[in-house]
């Protein structure tokens, strides 16, 4: 069973896609006419009106989340994409690679079907430092898709191309990991928590304890105290990183 037709059910509400960070990848697609969006969920970040898209998502929860009108979307994996070499100007791939179970075959894919490579995905070191891991789920670093290719090893496995930090912003609208990094009450919502998937695949009781000790440390004024440094800041580097290769 496809991952995301175990957790991906409230996907649409809580996982939105963030201006901020659309517009990083809006730039790296620029010029695309034909694009192809591998492991594309909802539909989150695909150019509207720019481009003629096609999405390829394999869980049927995911597909079935997206809304009318969204581009055709064909279930398939990235290791196997049905798609003739070259038959896009640009292959996007939108915080996936690390649930790809053979990250590089799926790279060798997007490379094979597309001129132009755009990847958002996170550096694992800075991406699990988050203080929710740290402090109160490290049993995540142990889970399938804790380690994937770091953004560089892409990069050099597609032929070389750019890596460009993609700050998230204090009030980000994509209710990924890092979402909630100065709003640490969210982690405590039962549908935040459901459509984090690093959280989503730990038992149950764990999170739910863990969540207690995080509500009790926010209401004795302990998480304030250890996280300071955040508190002032805007946006922060939480691994995440944009990787554009190819032409
Ligand atoms: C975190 S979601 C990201 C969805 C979307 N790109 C977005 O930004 O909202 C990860 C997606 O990767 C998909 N996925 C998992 N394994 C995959 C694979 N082997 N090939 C392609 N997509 C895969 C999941 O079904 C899920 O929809």
């Amino acid at each position: 069973m496809a991952i995301y037709d175990r957790i991906g059910g409230g996907y649409a509400t809580t996982r939105r896609a963030d201006p901020r960070i659309g517009r990083h990848l809006a730039e790296a697609l620029a010029g695309a006419r034909r694009v192809v969006n591998v492991g594309a969920g909802t539909g989150s970040y695909e150019p509207e009106g720019t481009a003629q898209v096609v999405a390829v998502e394999p869980s049927a929860v995911m597909r079935a989340q997206r809304r009318t009108g969204a581009a055709p979307c064909v279930e398939a994996v990235a290791a196997d994409l049905p798609f003739a070499d070259g038959s896009f100007d640009a292959a996007m791939a939108v915080l996936t690679v690390h649930h790809w179970p053979d990250p590089l075959a799926g790279l060798d894919e997007l490379r094979r079907v597309a001129r132009r490579q755009v990847i958002l995905t996170f550096d694992p070191g800075a991406h699990l430092g988050l203080w929710l891991v740290h402090d109160y789920l490290p049993e995540m670093l142990e889970l399938a898709g804790s380690n994937p290719p770091t953004p560089t090893a892409i990069a050099d496995h597609l032929g070389g191309g750019s890596v460009r930090e993609v700050p998230i912003p204090a009030d980000c609208f994509d209710g990924f990991l890092w979402a909630y990094w100065r709003r640490p009450s969210a982690y405590l919502d039962p549908d935040v928590q459901a459509s984090i998937s690093g959280i989503a695949q730990l038992p149950a009781a764990l999170v739910a304890e863990r969540m207690v000790r995080l509500a009790a440390d926010l209401d004795a004024g302990r998480w304030r105290e250890r996280n300071q440094d955040l508190l002032d800041r805007d946006e922060v580097d939480g691994g995440f990183r944009l990787v554009v290769c190819g032409d």
